[in-house]
């Protein structure tokens, strides 16, 4: 064995399990493992889980917060606007830095594979070149995924279809879409039925911007599953944000989830954004704007989470830490239960694995040595905590380490030092 870690808790509350790991791949995963490694890592009892996976971001715009200007009223309209008004300004070679720079904070966070939206309606396709090439820098690292996406519109903006066609030649993966952007409801549905058809055609995966708005009547939903089911998409369709569904009339929710679940569709929330930017035209009381995630789940749709946004011009927080996702999804969604906890752990890893299609992922034996040493004892306590990531590995090279969260106390008559877990 190249490598075996010890006394590790997986995600599933196996504990005192050991993993080994030969030629980038977990070979063995089980109790009082008798092989020797060349390096052996002793896990303490902790967490041992797969990486994370960010389902939902826009790569091309991280890191450029102030530029050109600061969004003031902090709306998802003004950060479109100031979006168009960064784009002609964009360099290839500034974005692939930022872009770097996030792939950095991701690796360091344990976050190992993301799905990133790319925006293909400015006719340079410079966005798309430099993710492509970013994409291939990161390889060995980081598995990057290129949705491309019409900011402006598919039928809205001109050339945005044959730009997207485009991307997709370059070696963009996945077809994007924003309906409820578009000029018309009839439009916006026209807009998922062409795309839902092409990505049929070239054998593509879907993931729309569908719905984000708090209009209850934003109903795109509904069309995106129908192609789904009609086009025989189902498994490769996402729709992401979903928004709307926050504010839609009950008795049409009730038949609407059943046709997301029949039509295979999976839903991506985005907790941190949906939190910030929906109910924006509410004065008292403010509606939360994200979708209906516990719902969804019992009707046996996969949800995952997404970041979205991390210093950008829609939102000017964020680390690339997936736990403060999760942890936000449980708080809006209020999913406190034992279970409801765990599915938000859940939303962050296997669920958007899944939407992703990636190969190999998981703590098993045959699956790629990629995981993630956290600070806790549990899931629960890993969100809680958002826990610091002791030890990050990719095909079974250790690719970043973190110390333990601890405080040194100077308190008279306490202990001098304080970690945050419960430890029984
Ligand atoms: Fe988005």
């Amino acid at each position: 064995m190249d490598l075996v870690l010890r006394n590790a808790t997986l995600a599933d509350g196996r504990s005192g399990i050991d993993v080994g790991v030969a030629g980038g791949r977990i070979a063995a995963v089980e109790a009082r493992l008798p092989l020797q490694g060349a390096r052996e890592i002793d896990a303490g009892g902790d967490l041992l889980s797969a990486p994370f996976v960010d389902a939902h971001f826009h790569m091309d715009a991280t890191l450029s917060y102030g530029l050109p200007r600061v969004n003031q009223s902090g709306t998802l309209l003004e950060g479109i606007a100031l979006w168009g008004e960064l784009k002609p300004q964009l360099a290839q070679e500034a974005l692939i830095e930022r872009a770097l720079q996030y792939c950095d904070w991701a690796v360091a966070r344990g976050l190992l594979a993301i799905r990133t939206h790319v925006d293909i309606c400015d006719d340079r396709l410079l966005a798309v070149e430099a993710l492509l090439e970013v994409k291939r820098r990161v390889a060995p690292y980081l598995d990057l995924q290129l949705v491309a996406f019409p900011q402006d519109g598919l039928l809205r903006s001109p050339s945005a279809f044959d730009n997207l066609k485009r991307a997709i030649v370059m070696g963009v993966d996945v077809v994007g879409g924003i309906p409820h952007f578009e000029r018309t409801m009839a439009q916006g549905a026209e807009s998922v039925r062409l795309l839902c058809e092409f990505a049929a055609e070239r054998g593509l995966r879907v993931d729309m911007h569908c719905d984000e708005s708090d209009d209850p009547l934003s109903r795109h939903i509904e069309t995106l599953a129908y192609e789904t089911w009609r086009l025989g998409l189902q498994g490769r369709v996402a729709g992401s944000h979903l928004t709307s569904m926050h504010s839609m009339d009950n008795y049409y929710v009730s038949k609407l989830l059943p046709l997301i679940a029949e039509s295979g569709v999976a839903a991506i929330a985005n907790p941190l954004i949906n939190i910030t930017l929906q109910g924006r035209h509410d004065s008292y009381p403010k509606r939360r704007g994200m979708t209906r995630v516990p719902e969804l789940l019992a009707a046996g749709v996969d949800v995952a989470f997404g970041h979205d946004c991390v210093m950008d011009p829609w939102y000017g927080m964020g680390s690339g830490d997936m736990l403060e996702v999760a942890h936000m999804g449980l708080h809006v969604a209020q999913m406190t239960g034992q279970a409801a906890m765990l599915q938000c752990y859940q939303a962050i890893t296997d669920t958007p694995a899944r939407i992703l299609g990636l190969e190999g992922y998981g703590i098993a034996p045959g699956c790629n040595a990629d995981f993630v040493l956290l600070d806790a004892s549990s899931p629960v306590e890993a969100i809680r905590l958002r826990a610091a990531r002791r030890l990050v590995v990719r095909r079974g090279q250790v690719v970043a380490e973190a110390p333990r969260a601890a405080a040194a106390l100077h308190l008279a008559g306490r202990p001098g030092t304080v970690d945050f877990r419960i430890r029984r």
